[in-house]
C-alpha cells in the first residue's frame, strides 16, 4: 500500500515530470521513426506490396498503364497528356470507372515489373524498334491493342504467341472493345451498338422530318467518296468504278479527280446539300471493321452505302444505310440506289433512327481500367496462346456482291 503512494507521489514531482518527458520524446522517436520506414516513401515497395493476390481482401485503389510504344507516332495514343490520373479519367474522359494511371513515362513507376497493364501497338514494329519489358510480372497484362484490319497489320505476329493477355481493337469480340464510334439510345442514355445483338428499335411505318426533306430537294449529286488508298484487298476501288457505269461517283482525293481539303468544312456541308449518298467503302473485309468513315458520314444527311466485312446489324440501326453485299450484282445495287434517290418519302424514312440514337465516342481507356477493376483480373491469368490466329481468321477476300 506504501509503495504504491510513494510511486504516485514520484509521478507527481519533479522526476517524474521528467520521466514524462522522456516518455513523449520516445513516443515521437517510435513515430518519427515508423514515418521515415513508411512504405510511402519507398514506392517500389509499397506497390509491390500491394500487388493483388499477395494481401488477400485488400484492394489497391489505383491501377496503372503504361504506353510502351508510339500509337502511330503519337506517344499520347490521341490522349492529352503523357501521364493521366484519375481526376483525367473522369473529368476529361468521362469514364464510369477512373482509378486508373496512364502514362507514356516509362520511368513513371520506378520498376517495369510493378505496371498493372502495358499496351502495346501491335502495328508498331518491336521488338524491333523498341525491344519488349526486361521483366514480366504474372499480375501483369499485356495489351495487344490495333485499329487496323488484319492485311494492314505490319507484321505476323509469329513471334508473340502466349505474349498477350488482354486484345483491345475494333472487333466486338475483343477484351476491350474499341470501336470508331457508338451509338447511345437517347432514352435510356445506354450505348447499344456496336454490340453483338443490338436491341434496336423497329423503323416507323412513316416518318417525315422536314429539315431532311428540304436537304433532299436541294441535292443534285448521286454519289461522294472521300478516299486516299487507291488499291485495297477489298477491292472496293473496283465496286466504285462499276457504280460509275450508272451514274456519276465524285471521287475526292489521291485516286480521284477531285479535291476537298481535309478539315475544311464545306466537305462535310456538301453531303449535307449536294449528295444524296456517301460511300463509305472499307479497304478489307473482316469482322466487325468499319471505320470512322461510316461514322463522320452519319452526322451528315446523306445516307451511307456500306460495303466491308462486318455484319452492320451490329452496328447500324436498321433502315439507316444501304449495305451492297445485300445484292448480287452491282446493277441491283445501282438501280436500287437511284430508287431511293428518287423518292422523297423513302430517302426522308432512312433518317428515322436520328429521333432515338446519338453518335458519342468513348474512350477505350475507360474499359480497360475497369477491366483492371474486376474482380477476375488478379484471380484468374488469361493469355493468347495464338493470337495469329485469332487475329487473322477474321477476314475474307471475296465480296457477295459480284465485282
Ligand atoms: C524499397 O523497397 C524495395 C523492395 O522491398 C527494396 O528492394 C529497396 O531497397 C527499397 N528502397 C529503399 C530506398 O529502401
Ligand atoms: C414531309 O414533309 C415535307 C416538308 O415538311 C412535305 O412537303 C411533305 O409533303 C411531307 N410528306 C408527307 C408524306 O407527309
Ligand atoms: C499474362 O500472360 C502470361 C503468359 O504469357 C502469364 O504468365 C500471366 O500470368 C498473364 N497475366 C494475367 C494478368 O493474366
Amino acid at each position: 500500500m506504501s509503495m504504491a503512494v510513494r510511486s504516485t507521489r514520484l509521478v507527481c514531482g519533479p522526476r517524474g515530470a521528467l520521466l514524462l518527458l522522456l516518455l513523449v520524446l520516445l513516443s515521437a522517436l517510435v513515430v518519427l521513426h515508423k514515418v521515415t520506414q513508411s512504405p510511402l516513401l519507398n514506392q517500389t515497395k509499397i506497390l509491390q506490396d500491394h500487388l493483388r493476390g499477395q494481401h488477400g481482401r485488400y484492394v489497391r485503389s489505383t491501377r496503372t498503364i503504361l504506353l510502351w510504344t508510339d500509337f502511330f507516332g503519337d506517344p499520347r495514343w490521341k490522349l492529352s497528356w503523357d501521364t493521366l490520373g484519375p481526376q483525367e479519367l473522369r473529368d476529361e474522359l468521362h469514364c464510369p470507372v477512373y482509378q486508373c494511371e496512364i502514362s507514356n513515362q516509362h520511368a513513371f513507376l520506378p520498376a517495369v515489373e510493378l505496371y498493372d497493364a502495358i499496351v502495346f501497338h501491335a502495328a508498331e514494329m518491336f521488338p524491333l524498334l523498341r525491344p519488349v519489358p526486361p521483366q514480366r510480372s504474372p499480375h501483369q497484362a499485356y495489351v495487344f491493342a490495333l485499329m487496323e484490319p488484319p492485311g494492314e497489320t505490319k507484321h505476323r505476329l509469329d513471334d508473340e504467341q502466349g505474349f498477350y493477355n488482354f486484345t483491345m481493337t475494333y472487333r466486338i469480340d475483343s477484351d476491350v472493345f474499341w470501336p470508331y464510334g457508338q451509338l447511345l439510345d437517347i432514352a435510356t442514355n445506354a450505348v447499344v451498338a456496336p454490340s453483338v445483338k443490338p436491341h434496336w428499335w423497329k423503323p416507323p411505318a412513316t416518318f417525315n422530318d422536314s429539315l431532311v426533306w428540304d436537304f433532299w430537294s436541294e441535292k443534285t449529286k448521286t454519289a461522294a467518296w472521300f478516299v486516299s488508298h487507291c488499291e485495297t484487298l477489298s477491292r472496293r476501288e473496283v465496286l466504285a468504278k462499276r457504280l460509275q457505269e450508272f451514274f456519276d461517283v465524285d471521287i475526292y482525293g489521291k485516286c480521284g479527280t477531285l479535291s476537298c481539303i481535309r478539315g475544311d468544312p464545306r466537305c462535310d456541308e456538301m453531303l449535307d446539300t449536294d449528295y444524296f449518298f456517301y460511300l463509305a467503302f472499307e479497304n478489307s473485309l473482316c469482322d466487325d471493321y468499319v471505320t470512322e468513315k461510316l461514322f463522320d458520314a452519319l452526322q451528315r444527311t446523306v445516307i451511307p452505302v456500306v460495303f466491308g466485312g462486318a455484319d452492320y446489324s451490329r452496328i447500324l440501326p436498321p433502315h439507316s444505310y444501304i449495305d451492297a453485299n445485300r445484292f448480287e450484282t452491282v446493277e441491283e445495287l445501282a438501280k436500287y440506289m437511284s430508287y431511293v434517290a428518287g423518292d422523297p418519302d423513302l430517302y426522308v424514312s432512312y433518317f428515322w433512327w436520328r429521333r432515338h440514337y446519338r453518335l458519342v465516342s468513348s474512350s477505350p481507356f475507360c474499359e480497360l481500367c475497369a477491366r483492371l477493376h474486376a474482380p477476375a483480373f488478379g484471380h484468374k491469368t488469361q493469355f493468347y496462346d495464338d493470337i495469329q490466329s485469332w487475329w487473322f481468321n477474321s477476314c475474307r477476300l471475296e465480296s457477295r456482291i459480284r465485282l
